[in-house]
């Protein structure tokens, strides 16, 4: 485990051998919730991971003291988030999410305890979710009179039906990792002290495979789920073409003929 420098109140960690990155969330006296300082360093603590190509072939992000996040920092909304400064913070928050969503690499969210509010809208960013079972999730905004970001709720309508989304958001609510298993809302649950060791061994899954056609399969699940498609078209197809005419194509075939653990390299 190799630390990297890191914004304030997050911690970052390589595992060059295992090609994870850790995204940890360090502010577990506040139980994670999210200021604007954290909003606008969010996009910087996913690039510094990312940056490190050869090293992080996918990323978990995590909040440290048991709970994934609280959401976005109430205690700050009257003096950041009211009247024309508002406009500006939903501007971070979605700038901030945006960046995690499209990271060139797979992102697990490791969901442990509250996952609500921007907890839940960071949870929504990330590719999977893979949560403990007494994990806890809601959106609350119902409850504080604001309005849950559209962008937040259109990825949130890549998962959810109509029905279950209005379950989360009219009601405010905790709702437990059996009903966000139900759902679709989390891919697993585990119980908590088996959580780290499931989640670890599907990162190395996803980490030994090929980083050029996760970054195509990346691109084309958000482009597809998105009716993006046809903007989007000549790009996905240049991510394919960079698929066929890689060596890690070659060394997949060659590994499968040999009957051995392909080497991918990214290239
Ligand atoms: N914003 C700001 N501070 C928060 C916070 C949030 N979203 N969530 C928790 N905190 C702070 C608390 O104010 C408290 O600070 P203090 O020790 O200085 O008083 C500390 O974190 C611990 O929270 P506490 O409520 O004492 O812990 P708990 O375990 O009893 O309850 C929660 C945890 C998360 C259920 C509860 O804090 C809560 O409901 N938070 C708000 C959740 C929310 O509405 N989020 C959506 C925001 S859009």
């Amino acid at each position: 485990m190799h630390a990297l420098p890191a914004p304030e109140n997050f911690r970052l960690h390589i595992e060059p051998d295992s090609g994870i990155g850790w995204l940890l969330f360090d502010r577990a006296h506040k139980r994670n919730a999210f200021n604007l300082a954290m909003w606008r360093a969010l996009p910087e603590a996913v690039e510094t991971l990312t940056q490190q190509a050869n090293n992080v072939r996918v990323i978990v992000l995590r909040g440290l003291g048991g709970h994934f996040g609280a959401g976005a920092d109430i205690a700050e909304f009257e003096t950041v988030r009211a009247g024309r400064a508002a406009e500006d913070y939903d501007r971070i928050h979605e700038r901030s999410l945006k960046a995690l969503e499209q990271a060139h690499v797979p992102t697990i969210a490791m969901v442990e305890g509250y996952c609500l509010g921007g907890g839940l809208a960071i949870a929504l960013a990330c590719d999977l979710r893979i949560s403990a079972d007494d994990a806890l999730f809601a959106l609350p905004p119902a409850r504080l009179g604001l309005a849950f970001p559209l962008d937040a709720l259109a990825r949130l309508r890549t998962i959810l039906s109509a029905a279950h989304a209005a379950e989360l958001l009219f009601t405010g609510e905790r709702f437990d990792a059996s009903w966000a298993l139900r759902t679709g809302l989390i891919n697993a649950a585990y119980p908590a002290k088996e959580l780290e060791a499931h989640v670890r061994k599907r990162a190395l899954r996803i980490a030994a495979n090929a980083p050029l056609s996760l970054k195509y399969a990346k691109a084309a699940i958000a482009a597809l789920w998105s009716g993006r498609l046809n903007e989007e078209r000549g790009t996905l197809q240049a991510l394919a073409r960079a698929c066929y005419e890689s060596a890690d194509y070659e060394e997949g075939r060659r590994a499968f003929l040999e009957r051995r653990t392909p080497v991918f390299r990214g290239r």
